[in-house]
């Protein structure tokens, strides 16, 4: 693969000099034009890569591209590839950039169809990655393969059918990531929810013939670098239908990627047991399935939290927070010094900032400025959003601690501040990826279907700790 800048073409390389005359190579950002017998190349086929302007060509844009390259190159048919770096784009970040984007530009959502020929069935075997200055790259490139790797497991578990993956198949994935890797990993069933107090968990959970669980998942540094544990909480709605508030029947099958945020925390937990940053690391996640059962919960209905706060159902629609309640708590209880949570949480975040950025909120600056450069690491866009007392307002209710809802308007930063509830003063962040764990749309770059998002940045916040 070759780079080519728009307004700036290779000088050093005349073999392109007539492509460029006759207007087939601009440079534009993903033209991607196969060559083939290149003058002073070994290789038979030559990918040129658009790469756009010089000046906006970042890591974020250099993953894209590699990623956009490679999946041309599969759907080829090719086995094998070599990316050549030239100087200014070889180094460690780009090298693990390379070997990621490949990994995860090779993950296709056809896995349960059973003709021979589909998408999934072709893939990069080996990628040679050629550098002018090839030392001490070996850690970035195991990195990228690590995180690549993991953001397709995230992948795999997120695009599962919801009558595979039910909450327990869900716990069964997290047991097996676990085994492999050598982390401990628990799962609190019914009874045992029961006996802590996790009403909020429970109510959602009640609507539906399959059992919910809370699924622990530890990974410990041998030398712990200080006091801190980091938890990763991830949203695991296995099926959202709304439950008695329910959905619209339009559209109700994508309701199977409201596990998304579940799927990161245990990639991420994955690629962290490989990886071995100096923080200890707790995964945890609230599987549910949100169903309008005969037993469901109903709007009017009050719980109680495991914090032990009484919670005003209004809409059983909006469960998300009330089982990741209870996950916040737990976590807290367990000795957490530091929250995560990723979650496809509203509807609302996707009108405010659409499907290119997610949505973060906090109670600490401190922790938000070690999230926001991860994410610059990660390429994941993220902006912040508010999640001042000032919402807390809307979630009052007369008959009990709070309601789940408080309307229409600011309903991001509303969900978020009920997060905060049980947050209490640990330093915390909320991830709202609705619009961004999902690709309706493939892009030259990656398939239809899951993201893998925030998965990048839970490891680069773990790995980056000082
Ligand atoms: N899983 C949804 C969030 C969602 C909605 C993601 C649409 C993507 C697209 C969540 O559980 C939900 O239903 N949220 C409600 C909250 C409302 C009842 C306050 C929503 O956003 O409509
Ligand atoms: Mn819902
Ligand atoms: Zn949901």
């Amino acid at each position: 693969m070759l780079l080519e800048f728009e307004g700036s073409p290779r000088t050093e390389l005349t073999a392109l000099a007539a492509y460029r005359e006759s207007g087939e190579l601009t440079g534009k950002l993903f033209e991607l034009t196969v060559l083939h017998g290149l003058a002073g190349y070994k290789a038979r086929r030559v990918l040129v890569a658009g790469a756009g302007k010089r000046e906006k060509f970042d890591l974020a844009s250099f993953w894209k591209l590699t990623a956009a390259a490679a999946r041309l190159l599969k759907g080829k048919g090719a086995k094998s590839a070599a990316i050549a770096l030239e100087a200014g784009f070889d180094s460690p970040d780009h090298v693990s950039a390379a070997a990621q984007a490949v990994i995860e530009a090779c993950w296709e959502p056809d896995q349960r169809k059973t003709a021979a020929d589909k998408d999934g069935s072709r893939s990069i075997e080996e990628l040679a990655i050629s550098v002018s200055a090839p030392s001490s790259l070996e850690a970035a490139l195991a990195a990228g393969q690590i995180i690549g790797e993991a953001a397709n497991l995230t992948r795999d578990i997120s695009v599962e059918p919801p009558n595979v993956l039910t909450p327990m198949a869900l716990a069964d994935r997290a047991r097996a990531m676990a085994k492999a890797n050598g982390l401990a990993c628990e799962v609190l069933d019914t009874d045992r929810m029961r006996q802590l107090g996790m009403g909020a968990l429970l109510g959602v959970a009640q609507g539906s013939a399959e059992p919910g669980a809370m699924i622990i998942i530890e990974y410990k540094p041998e030398k712990p670098a200080g006091a801190t544990r980091l938890a990763l909480i991830g949203k695991g709605v296995t099926f959202d239908t709304g439950g008695i508030s329910i959905k619209p029947a339009d559209g109700m099958e994508k309701m199977k990627y409201d596990m998304c945020g579940a799927a990161a925390v245990i990639g991420a937990m994955q690629a962290i047991a490989r990886l071995k940053p100096g923080i200890a690391v707790t995964g945890i996640v609230p599987a549910v399935e949100n169903m309008p059962g005969s037993k469901a919960q109903r709007p009017g209905d009050i719980v109680t939290s495991l914090s032990g706060k009484t919670i005003e159902i209004l809409n059983t629609d909006a469960e998300g927070r009330l089982i990741l309640a209870d996950a916040i708590t737990y976590a807290k209880q367990l000795g957490c010094t530091h929250l995560v949570d990723a979650a496809t949480l509203t509807g609302a975040i996707v009108v405010a900032l659409g499907n290119s950025q997610s949505g973060v909120f906090t109670n600490n600056d401190e922790l938000l400025g070690r999230w926001m450069s991860a994410a610059k690491g990660s390429g994941e866009k993220m902006w912040h959003m508010p999640a001042d007392d000032e919402y807390r307002e809307l979630l009052k209710t007369v008959y009990a601690d709070i309601g789940n809802v408080g309307g229409r308007a600011g309903g991001a930063s509303s969900a978020a501040v009920f997060l905060k509830e049980f947050v209490g003063d640990t330093p915390w962040i909320h991830v709202d990826i609705a619009g961004t764990a999902w690709l309706d749309d493939a892009k030259p770059y990656m398939a239809k279907g899951p993201t893998a998002i925030p998965l990048g940045t839970f490891v680069k916040l773990a790995l980056n700790w000082q």
